[in-house]
């Protein structure tokens, strides 16, 4: 069985560890960089521009590939997915007009006020400058999020990247001016505060399967200082939970994915065939939807695929084929944090060494998921991005922690992880945070 993957991240070498797991799996990755650990796990691999849906789909259709998958989000908003139908190969990941969920934020909104889906926030779509001023004037603190594709950029929220309403205001004005968003609206909603959780589905168009839930830390520093990166690290716990939410969160939210996929299929008459990615915030009122994302999560995925019991590639058709059924899960908990070059996000330098000892980090319990690293001769060296994720599985939280915190110690380099992501410490205070903003 012949199957294509797109991508290069360490949240795609985790899907190919996961594809290779079942027997008669032949990998074949069309990456955007070489990355070794994908390449050791492929039959065959070739480098090149993932958002050319003509340069995939003529390789894939030249290696006879039967099945796709698609880790990132931007082939997905190029349309490599409908190409790739379109030559009569199954794809899992949605088509350009499904994966709008993620990369349109005001059709999202849209959709869940016409269909009455819980969860949403006070929100506005604005074309016009003043009248989104007097918006920002009338909520105060807001999130302000430019309509349309934006390669991924472009949300500011009050308290972080806004300092103030004139601040805001002035951004909505940016947004609207420069075009910042493909689709010249932006979207402002009522900031929101509480704890945020990721809760990651298989859909195969009509139904809907989920995954336990996976906490992100975002934000390149220890203590959730610095910039808000691709993803520092992330845990789960040994139950669908984590340590800070309510069964009626995770009800909640996965009523709210399952609303959205039929009322998306209503609206449209297409089909949601893929990953669906739901970023939540558990609020003193209840669970509130935060954005989609049309693809696993990177690092949440590979959370996620460690303790997936079922079979992955039998997942991967029964998406395509609608006849998604139970997924099991094994009851552990995972840790995962990345080691990245010590300037990233804002000056990333690439061409570093790092030297890792792979078997002492094995002893410990842990495994490595490459990302953005070169391979010369045998070793590796930085990427101009994350480098490698370092991920235990264990029986609780803390244990795995400690595992992945150990390995640390046998990568060297110009290199750095946030020692704080999902020690105990940490996870006591988020509880305790939601306890009081509960009373
Ligand atoms: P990005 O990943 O750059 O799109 O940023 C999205 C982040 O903005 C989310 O993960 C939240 O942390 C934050 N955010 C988005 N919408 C809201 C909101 N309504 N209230 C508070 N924070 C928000
Ligand atoms: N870790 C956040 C994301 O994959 O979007």
């Amino acid at each position: 069985m012949r199957i294509l993957l797109v991508g290069s991240g360490a949240r795609e070498h985790a899907i190919a560890k996961a594809i290779c797991k079942h027997e008669g799996a032949e990998l074949y990755s069309y990456m955007s960089s070489n990355n070794p650990g994908m390449r050791k796990l492929s039959k065959e691999y070739v480098l090149g521009n993932i958002v050319k849906d003509n340069e995939v789909v003529s390789w894939a259709v030249s290696k006879k590939i039967e099945l796709a998958v698609i880790g990132p989000e931007a082939p997905l908003s190029a349309g490599v997915s409908d190409a790739l139908w379109r030559q009569g190969i199954k794809c899992v990941g949605p088509v350009k007009e499904a994966a709008k969920l993620e990369w349109d934020k005001g059709y999202t909104r849209y959709l869940m006020k016409k269909y009455s889906i819980p969860g949403c926030p006070r929100f506005e779509i604005f074309r016009d400058v003043r009248d989104a001023q007097d918006f920002i004037e009338e909520l105060k603190e807001v999130a302000i999020k430019p309509a349309g594709l934006t390669g991924g950029k472009g949300v500011k929220v009050t308290g972080f990247q806004l300092k103030g309403l004139e601040e805001a205001k002035d951004y909505a004005r940016e947004v609207l001016e420069q075009n910042i968003g493909t689709l010249k609206a932006v979207v402002i909603e009522e900031r929101l505060v509480g704890e945020e959780f990721t809760l990651q589905c298989f859909v195969d168009g009509k139904s809907l399967v989920p995954a336990p839930c996976v906490q992100d830390f975002k934000r390149a520093y220890e203590g959730d200082e610095g910039k808000n990166t691709g993803g520092m690290g992330s845990y789960n716990d040994r139950t669908t939970l984590l340590p800070f939410m309510r069964k009626e969160d995770y009800d909640n939210a996965l009523e709210i994915m399952k609303k959205t996929v039929d009322s998306f299929r209503k609206d449209t008459g297409l089909e949601y065939k893929g990953f669906l990615y739901g970023q939540f915030m558990a609020t003193r009122d209840g669970v509130k939807l935060i954005e989609y994302n049309s693809r696993l999560g990177d690092p949440e995925a590979i959370n996620m695929l460690a303790i997936l019991k079922s079979d992955f590639v039998d997942m991967l058709y029964s998406i395509c084929d609608g006849k998604i059924r139970n997924v099991q899960f094994q009851n552990k908990a995972t840790v995962c944090k990345y080691v990245v070059p010590k300037e990233y996000p804002d000056n990333p330098k690439a061409g570093d060494l790092i030297e890792i000892n792979e078997d002492r980090i094995a002893k410990n319990n842990t495994e490595i998921y490459y990302a953005s690293v070169e391979e010369r001769e045998g070793r590796v060296y930085t990427g101009s991005s994350r480098s490698l994720a370092l991920l235990s599985v264990a029986d609780s939280i803390d244990e795995a922690e400690h595992n992945v915190e150990n390995s640390t110690r046998y990568i060297h380099g110009e290199i750095r992880h946030r020692r704080d992501i999902a020690t105990k410490e940490v996870i006591d205070k988020k509880v305790e945070f939601m306890d009081r903003l509960r009373e």
